[in-house]
């Protein structure tokens, strides 16, 4: 049994400590994709409030695909360049969103979602998979959550 409950009472900044180290935890050694990725979307549900849709898009065959996620279900397949997901595919870079109503080409998968983080994993400069976050309320991700979900995604490339 794996028990990596979040601290109610830790900062963020412990919070994204102790994530990272369940992660590595969980995914080291594992060679399935998959699994790392269904258990770290787990681990992001778990750890992180305020959030309701945590998980993997995939590139396969140029164009970004569902990975596992805790949340409703969602788009299937996005286009590179299309939506927060496309964008963060497209550039390589982090897509911070506080009002997702307000990003031209957002693709609303769960009507509920008010902000999103995606950012990219890179493997020797080509994105192979973004993780999102979407959050009910606007501005619910800073820098804090930037800097701990990019250094998540440094250390999953070559896991996932
Ligand atoms: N809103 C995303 C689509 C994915 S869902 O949020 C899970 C986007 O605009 O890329």
């Amino acid at each position: 049994m794996f028990d990596f409950a979040p601290d109610p009472d830790a900062s963020k900044a412990d919070l994204y400590r102790d994530l990272l180290s369940a992660a590595d935890a969980l995914t080291a050694g594992e060679p399935d994709g998959v699994a790392n990725m269904a258990n770290v979307a787990a681990l992001l549900g778990e750890f992180l409030p305020d959030c309701n849709w945590t998980g993997f898009y995939r590139m396969v065959n140029g164009e970004l695909v569902l990975g596992p996620f805790t949340g409703r279900p969602a788009c299937i397949r996005i286009p590179v360049g299309v939506g927060v997901c496309g964008a963060a595919a497209q550039s390589g870079e982090t897509q911070l969103v506080e009002d997702v109503h307000a990003f031209p080409g957002h693709i609303a998968c769960d009507a509920r979602s008010r902000s999103e983080l995606v950012v990219p994993i890179a493997k020797d400069g080509v994105v192979t998979a973004v993780i999102d976050l979407d959050s009910p309320k606007a501005g619910r991700f800073d820098r804090e959550d930037r800097k701990g979900i990019e250094a998540l995604a440094a250390m999953l490339t070559g896991r996932v």
